[in-house]
């Protein structure tokens, strides 16, 4: 069942995001090559500790981290270890989920160490472009079909790929709920998009080959064939007049 949140919850939900994109800006001037990964992941507890989120992560299927942090041919879900130190050229993607007063956001960015060949910039500008057009389908009276259909187009289009075994979600008291959001489909079919639905969206796309593999951990998602993997994530409102994007400033 997909709920309709009335104005209070929408209104923790967007504190929830707006203090998730500021935790983001600051992650942006801070991270550098040669932090763990199990240190940003320990950055990152003690902004929400201090801003009273409270994680959906840690503790969700026994995980033991406040967020998922990815690096280039992992796609989605990479544990933060001590063993792992970023470094120029890795492409770092940070998921982040919490809640505020008991409403959720949920966000994901991709930090590029360095200045990015221009395959790859593209390659990571087409994984926001991919997310942006999803997010503009997330209005009244559309399909939801149609949403994931149109970040499906945008990303193949340029010739890369879309993995298929995961997926957004909708969002609100709990960090995942109905629907589920493929990032592939046809268009004009699924549920009606209606107002005061939540949305989490969120594109995981791949250099080459779209299919992955879950490494011994039981968490960490790699691309079989070692490319490249782009993810981005907002957690979206709908109104009346179309997308509230809460995980933007
Ligand atoms: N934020 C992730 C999502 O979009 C949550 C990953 S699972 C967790 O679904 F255990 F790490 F929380
Ligand atoms: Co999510």
């Amino acid at each position: 069942m997909i709920t309709i949140k009335n104005t209070f919850a929408q209104d923790k939900m967007a504190t929830a995001g707006q203090l998730l994109a500021e935790l983001f800006e600051l992650l942006r001037e801070w991270i550098e090559p040669g932090m763990t990964t199990l240190s940003i992941d320990a950055y990152i507890e003690k902004y929400q500790i201090a801003h009273k989120l409270r994680s959906t992560m840690k503790g969700y299927l026994s995980y033991k981290h406040v967020s998922c942090i990815s690096v280039n041919d992992e796609v989605v879900h990479g544990v933060p270890r001590e063993g792992v130190k970023i470094t120029q050229g890795d492409l770092v993607k940070i998921d982040v989920c919490a809640s505020y007063e008991g409403y959720c956001a949920d966000m994901e960015r991709g930090f590029y160490l360095g200045t990015p060949q221009p395959e790859v910039a593209q390659f990571i500008r087409i994984a926001q472009s991919s997310l942006d057009k999803g997010i503009s389908c997330a209005r009244p009276g559309e399909r939801l079909s149609t949403l994931s259909a149109t970040i499906q187009k945008e990303v193949e289009s340029h010739g890369y790929g879309v993995v298929r075994e995961f997926a957004g979600h909708g969002i609100g008291k709990k960090m995942h709920e109905d629907p589920e959001i493929l990032n592939y489909g046809t268009p004009d079919s699924g549920p009606v998009i209606k107002p005061g639905m939540a949305f989490a969206i969120e594109p995981m796309i791949t250099m080459g080959d779209y299919r992955i593999y879950v490494l011994n951990d039981g968490w960490t998602v790699k691309t079989v064939d070692k490319s490249l993997a782009a993810h981005v994530e907002d957690t979206v409102i709908v109104t009346e007049h179309g997308p509230r994007i809460i995980t933007r400033l």
